[in-house]
């Protein structure tokens, strides 16, 4: 118990459900809607942890010789430490829990908003280093509805040469999920728990409502 692959239902997609007592724990703090912003907060900071912990599980190590106070022995060390991307607004919440669990990893920053016009998602910022090849990239937002503005984000990325990317998200809809299936992009998604659906307004359902709203307030 504590983990699950979601294999079979997505071809390409590798999806890691953490099922963790703990983290459902947290995610029901998240969900009640009458979870205050500050506590809703330290929730998503706690969860933020669990998910980490169980995405670098497979994380590249090197080992070095190290002395105990007693003797000689092999210690380990992070290979290759991954950029952390939060999506603002929503990810910067995961943003502080990711880096002090890696301290040894880099932070870059995309900005997402929706083009009036076209309704598609459109960058207003993008804090990233010019070449990502061979680097892995953790991408940090809480919530993974219709994939949309995940998919244009994961782009920015794999022009810039990423080809391992872990999307690190506290819910999915399974409408977003099969979204980024179909755009074969190079990623995998670790979440607490894959939701029913989305609704009229792309809300997932059940859900926790806008994650930003309740982090921030509503502004
Ligand atoms: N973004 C949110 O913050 N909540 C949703 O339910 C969907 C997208």
């Amino acid at each position: 118990m504590g983990y699950r692959w979601w294999a079979g239902y997505l071809r390409d997609v590798q999806t890691l459900v953490v099922d963790h007592p703990l983290a459902a724990a947290r995610l029901t703090t998240m969900r009640d809607a009458r979870t205050e912003p500050a506590v809703f907060r330290a929730a998503l900071r706690e969860l933020t942890l669990m998910l980490v912990y169980e995405a670098t599980r497979g994380i590249e190590i090197e080992k070095y010789p190290i002395h105990t106070p007693v003797a000689r022995t092999t210690g380990t060390r992070l290979g290759n430490p991954p950029l952390l991307v939060p999506v603002l607004r929503a990810g910067l919440g995961m943003a502080e829990a990711a880096f002090g669990l890696l301290p040894e990893a880099s932070m870059g920053f995309v900005g997402l908003a929706r083009d009036e016009e076209t309704f598609q998602p459109r960058a207003y910022m993008e804090s990233l280093p010019e070449n990502l090849t061979g680097r892995p990239v953790f991408v940090l937002d809480p919530m993974l509805a219709t994939g949309g503005s995940l998919q244009h984000c994961v782009g920015l990325l794999t022009q810039r040469g990423a080809t391992d990317v872990t999307v690190i998200c506290a819910l999915a809809a399974p409408e977003g999920l099969r979204r980024l299936e179909e755009a074969q992009l190079p990623i995998r998604v670790v979440t607490a728990s894959i939701d029913e659906r989305l609704n009229d307004s792309a809300y997932i359902v059940p859900g926790l409502g806008d994650a930003g709203d309740r982090q921030f307030g509503s502004v």
